[in-house]
């Protein structure tokens, strides 16, 4: 029997404010505009830690000492490499192939070559090592990935690198200068974690079933890939560039606007008084653009801003920012995403553990509203 979704209360479409489960590795404050890491504000993390200290807090739950932050760094270079079947596999790749698809190819082969690859999905010591691969080999697979798909030959890693550091010198080809490794790091603090966002939660969803977590990644970055998650900053950075200067933004926002198209890099499910993570990246991208002489981004960002808000009550996410803030780096802009996916595979890690550690299959109700107990018609008579 056919039945409509006004028989179910406590339906919402997309999910949109149904609780799906309990975590404690982040809460997003949409009243406050807030972020925390497991009690900690992703500002003071991304300001005066590093992407290393994140991802240890959230994989293992608390941040790490001297000695803790050293040990792992340490383990982190030491697994900084990848099979040379991963490249192997990329290189078989069409020249055409969107990065994003490339990382998801080099999670996939990787899988079976991890030392802890036949352990249980529920033993969480081996979870926990093979995160720490996960993590490590990120930069290495985004980076080298970019240089094959240029006809270059891998570059073997600099276990000293951290993230940050070793995908800027794999995607430069140079040794990259503090600032800009700062600003990549504290952009990878920001995009680490987010709490049942689609791609999370449908690493959940795998893990759920007890996959490894390999798994989840590839279902993670899979799910990320959509210009309504973390594809946004990449067609942020093209509408930045159709608009081209601050002299065009306001027509163009205003023309968008009465045509009804999605602003990329603006609103959010969560925070409906602004991103707390665009405030960080926006201070800092703008920065970046007086330092690198080059504030039209800015420029046009604020007027996009500016008019998003008066007329819609909506504000940059954090795809906004750092969308502009990368191009001001020098990164090509398909790596925007897959830059998201080197950061958020900590996040992807630690709900995955989270998951695994006090299971139940998630397997939600669909509201039926299709035909039912039809006559079957034989083939001849159709
Ligand atoms: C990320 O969930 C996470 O945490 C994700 C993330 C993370 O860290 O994992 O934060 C990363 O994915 C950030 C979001 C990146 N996506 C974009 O920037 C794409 C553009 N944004 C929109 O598509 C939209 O804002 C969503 C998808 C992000 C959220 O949309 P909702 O909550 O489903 O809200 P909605 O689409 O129902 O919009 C409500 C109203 C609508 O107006 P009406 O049709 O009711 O008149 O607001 C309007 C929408 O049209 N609206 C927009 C808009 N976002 C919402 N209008 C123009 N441009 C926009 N960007």
């Amino acid at each position: 029997m056919s039945a409509s979704a006004t028989q179910y209360p406590n339906y919402s479409p997309g999910l949109e404010g149904i609780p799906a489960g309990i975590s404690s590795i982040s809460e997003i404050d949409s009243d406050r505009s807030s972020l925390q890491y497991r009690g900690y504000d992703v500002h003071d993390l991304a300001e005066f830690g590093s992407y290393e200290q994140t991802a240890y807090l959230l994989i293992h739950k608390k941040l790490p000492n001297a000695d803790e932050l050293k040990a792992f760094n340490e383990r982190l270079g030491a697994e900084r490499d990848v099979p040379e079947a991963v490249y192997t596999a990329l290189k078989a790749l069409p020249k055409a192939t969107h990065p994003m698809d490339s990382i998801r190819t080099a999670y996939s082969v990787l899988a079976p070559f991890d030392p802890d690859y036949t352990a249980p999905s529920t033993d969480i010591a081996a979870n926990i090592r093979k995160a720490e691969r996960i993590i490590a080999k990120a930069s290495t697979m985004v980076g080298n990935g970019h240089r094959i798909r240029q006809g270059l030959e891998p570059i073997k890693p600099d276990p000293s690198h951290g993230a940050a550091a070793n995908l800027l010198h794999l995607i430069t080809g140079t040794d990259p200068i503090p600032a800009t490794v700062k600003t990549m790091d504290a952009s990878m603090t920001l995009y680490a974690e987010h709490g049942f966002n689609a791609s999370t939660f449908a690493c959940r969803v795998t893990c759920s079933t007890l996959s490894d977590l390999y798994s989840g990644i590839v279902t993670g970055i899979g799910t990320l890939r959509g210009p309504l998650h973390g594809g946004a900053n990449e067609e942020a950075m093209k509408m930045i560039l159709e608009i081209g200067t601050p002299e065009n933004a306001e027509a163009w926002i205003r023309d968008a606007l009465a045509t009804k198209k999605k602003i990329m890099g603006f609103g959010h499910r969560e925070y409906k008084k602004g991103d707390s993570r665009a405030f960080y990246m926006g201070k800092v991208a703008k920065e970046l653009g007086v330092e690198k002489g080059n504030t039209k981004y800015g420029e046009i960002a604020e007027i996009l801003e500016r008019i998003m808000r008066d007329e819609k009550g909506i504000f940059p996410n954090v795809d906004f920012p750092a969308a502009y803030a990368y191009y001001l780096l020098d990164i090509p802009i398909d790596l925007y995403t897959p830059i998201f996916v080197v950061a958020r595979v900590a996040g992807y890690s630690a709900h995955a553990i989270e998951q695994l550690e006090n299971n139940r299959l998630i397997r939600p109700k669909a509201i039926f509203n299709g035909d039912a107990n039809l006559t079957y018609v034989p083939l001849s008579e159709r």
